[in-house]
């Protein structure tokens, strides 16, 4: 029996702000936010969508009504969650109509969330091979307006159906792990925007990739060579990069493995950060785009969570990719946003929906942002 991702669906908001804008706005050079930093558009929230309404967009693209009675659990996987008692899954299982006899719990540990999900799914998976598990990651990414970190904020949410005889990607049941007590990003409950010491972050994710990549091939036999591409967790796409360039050398798989990460940065790229479902973007972005790979071949994931926590895992693709169809969404979902004007940005910026507890209730507007908030009351929001 093989277990992994069956189907992946992805949700980002109708705005986004050009980084060549905001570049002339700070006073900085474009190359430095384009090329240095490698980020070209970023999603902007506006205050009538949070997790939980980006969380549910995304799976209601992919669940069928049979899927929904097979779910037997709800993940979500994330760093802004919207009350500090209830899951944010007990809300989207209740939007999508998902059966009650499903578990439905929250996992937080910064951007790794999503990858404990998927990991947890995997496990249950493998005890209950009928059960079909869903996997949400949903976050927003927010540093403050004119803040170095401004030009890697960005949001969205991934969700993935995992079940057993997956079609998208078979995962190997082969990891290695680190964890280390490290304040490199973190957000106190008091704060909406993030506090981060960037360099240092970035420091720490490629010690962490090269520690749970060494430590993978030695626990698995593998080297470089097994692995026709890897997918990074991309708070910023140059942040992979840099990871991608410490195990590489000038030979022809790794300008293979180059070629590869072009493919997987793509939607981060105009996307930006979204924490606990940037590592799944990029797999998405690699697989609706790469040209290059075939069923079978083995895929490297490197999963990171500031704070701090590190997972270097693996995972074959099954089919011949549903390229088209993959890529379809996503391209058609980012061709119709709404570009803002840096005022614009710094106007929606300050209307962003604060997190607060309460009961959630929900409307539905049009195909793309199926489920809305339409307001708070009380503490409950409407
Ligand atoms: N042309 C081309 N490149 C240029 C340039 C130009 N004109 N000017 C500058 N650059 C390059 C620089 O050389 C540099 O490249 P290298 O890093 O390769 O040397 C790059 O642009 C950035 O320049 P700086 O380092 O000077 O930029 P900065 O001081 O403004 O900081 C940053 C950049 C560290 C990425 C900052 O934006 C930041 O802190 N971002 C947040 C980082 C982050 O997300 N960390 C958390 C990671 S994990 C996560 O997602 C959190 C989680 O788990 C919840």
């Amino acid at each position: 029996m093989t277990i992994g991702i069956d189907k992946i669906g992805f949700f980002t908001s109708d705005y986004y702000l050009d980084m060549v804008d905001l570049a002339a706005a700070r006073g900085e050079d474009p190359n430095k936010y384009l090329i240095g930093i490698g980020q070209e558009q970023q999603a902007v929230i506006p205050p009538t969508q949070d997790v939980v309404t980006m969380a549910a967009n995304a799976a209601v693209k992919i669940l069928s009504d049979d899927d929904k009675q097979a779910i037997d659990m709800v993940i979500f996987g994330t760093e802004t969650g919207v009350d500090n008692s209830k899951s944010a899954a007990i809300y989207v299982q209740s939007l999508l109509g998902i059966s009650n006899t499903a578990r439905s719990f929250e996992i937080k540990q910064a951007c790794y969330g999503g990858t404990a999900g998927v990991q947890m799914a995997f496990d249950h998976i493998s005890v209950h091979p009928e059960s079909k598990v869903l996997v949400l990651a949903a976050d927003i990414a927010r540093y403050g307006i004119g803040t170095a970190g401004e030009v890697t904020q960005g949001d969205g949410a991934i969700a993935m159906l995992m079940s057993q005889d997956p079609q998208i990607l078979a995962l190997d049941n082969q990891s290695a792990f680190h964890s280390e007590n490290i304040m490199d990003f973190w957000r106190p409950f008091y704060r909406r925007d993030a506090i981060v010491d960037g360099h240092y972050s970035t420091d720490i994710y490629i010690d962490f990739f090269n520690q749970t990549f060494n430590d993978y091939c030695a626990k698995y036999q593998r080297t470089l060579t097994d692995f026709s591409a890897m997918a990074f967790h991309l708070p910023f796409t140059k942040m992979g990069l840099k990871a991608l360039r410490t195990v590489i050398d000038t030979d022809e798989h790794s300008q293979q493995l180059l070629k590869e990460f072009d493919y997987s940065k793509k939607y981060n790229s105009l996307v930006g950060n979204l924490y606990t479902g940037s590592l799944y973007l990029s797999l998405l972005s690699l697989l609706a785009n790469s040209t290059m790979l075939h069923a079978g071949d083995r895929i490297g994931l490197f999963s990171y969570g500031s704070g701090a926590q590190g997972e270097f895992y693996s995972g074959t693709v099954v089919k011949a990719m549903q390229r088209q169809r993959l890529g379809h969404q996503v391209d058609q979902l980012l061709a119709n946003r709404t570009k803002l004007s840096v005022p614009e940005y710094e106007a929606m910026y300050a209307n962003g929906l604060p997190n607060v507890g309460g009961d959630v209730t929900f409307d539905s507007a049009d195909d793309h942002n199926r489920f809305i908030l339409v307001g708070r009351k009380d503490d409950q929001l409407i």
